[in-house]
């Protein structure tokens, strides 16, 4: 197991190792850090098991177990791996902060922690908590954070709140801006195909269109500021804008639809593995030259032979 250090302002996060196995047994010695779990971990053997437990853990790296250490002394624990009670591999965080260093926002703060290292460095798409229907400390610190109760159930052997934490949008495409020399083939061409990608139209004036999926939205302007009538995507600027195009047959099925909408593809006699062997994927360039990349999610691999 590979976990990486967090340093927050007042703490540090790092892996667990055997060594901090009795440092560990001192944070759970009083009985109420355990009153939410099936186990009672102010037992010494109990929670030395525990700890052996997740000394053996295998999962993704960067995902694992980490101490809290403060002034270079173990205050807590937490984790974040895939979870045993949800379905799939969603990654679920845990915390634990010894009592005496409560009510400082430390345990909110090396959470946060973890949960950004979850969103940048690991690239989660979401991160879980399950938290014992009357654990109101830690429901107040998943909210802090900025976790939804998105529901309830029976985990770890009663009930429990389940919470979801999403990335944030700062970091990410807020739009991008196309210079076009001709509006009206421009969304033809554009607007059909994202269309069919499900973006929605988002903004329309009389030099302009923009469409949007999710946070993000493309422009397609022809500015009385042009000072061009053509796009070269072999000349420095943007060469190609690449898109996630669903499945391999219904990419199959867009690039055929394609021809009656302003685009030709590009390297067709390659397709769809004009990208290499394990990419699927279509290269479409409209009349004014601009380039789309599709590339089709569990790319269907096709060996010679
Ligand atoms: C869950 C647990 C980690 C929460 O501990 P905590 O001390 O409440 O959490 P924090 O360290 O983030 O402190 C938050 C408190 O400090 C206050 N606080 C002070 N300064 C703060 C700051 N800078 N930022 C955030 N909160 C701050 C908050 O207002 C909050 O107090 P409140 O609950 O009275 O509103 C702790 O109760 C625990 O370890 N319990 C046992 C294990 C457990 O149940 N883990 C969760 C499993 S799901």
């Amino acid at each position: 197991m590979t976990v990486p250090d967090l340093g927050t302002d007042r703490l540090r996060l790092r892996g667990l190792h055997a060594a901090d196995t009795e440092a560990v047994v001192r944070v759970f010695a009083d009985p109420a850090m355990s009153r939410y779990f099936e186990a009672d971990f102010s037992d010494p053997d109990q929670c030395r098991a525990s700890i052996a437990r997740r000394l053996t853990y295998t999962g993704p790296d960067g995902t694992g177990h980490w101490v809290i250490e403060r002034d270079g002394t173990v205050i807590g624990l937490a984790h974040l791996r895939p979870s045993a009670e949800l379905p799939g591999d969603l990654m679920e965080i845990g915390y634990f902060l010894d009592r005496a260093h409560g009510g400082q926002g430390l345990a909110t703060e090396a959470a946060a922690a973890l949960l950004r290292h979850g969103f940048t460095a690991l690239g989660l798409p979401a991160v879980w908590a399950l938290i014992h229907e009357s654990n109101v400390a830690s429901q107040n610190l998943a909210r802090r954070l900025g976790f939804t109760d998105v529901g309830g159930g029976e985990h770890y052997g009663a009930p429990h709140r389940v919470f979801v934490a999403l990335p944030g949008t700062a970091g990410q495409w807020h739009h991008v801006e196309v210079w076009v020399p001709d509006l009206a083939r421009a969304e033809a061409s554009f607007g059909w195909l994202l269309g069919e990608l499900g973006w929605r139209e988002h903004q329309r004036w009389p030099g302009g269109v923009s469409w949007k999926l999710g946070t993000g939205y493309l422009v397609v302007e022809q500015s009385p500021a042009l000072t061009g009538d053509h796009h070269d995507r072999c000349a420095p600027g943007l060469n190609h804008l690449a898109l996630h195009a669903g499945p391999a047959d219904r990419l199959d099925a867009l690039v055929t639809a394609a021809r009656d909408h302003g685009w030709r593809a590009l390297f067709e006699d390659r397709y769809p593995h004009a990208g290499g062997a394990d990419h699927y994927a279509a290269y479409l360039e409209n009349a004014d030259g601009f380039e789309v990349e599709l590339v089709a999610e569990s790319p269907r691999v096709t060996r010679p032979g």
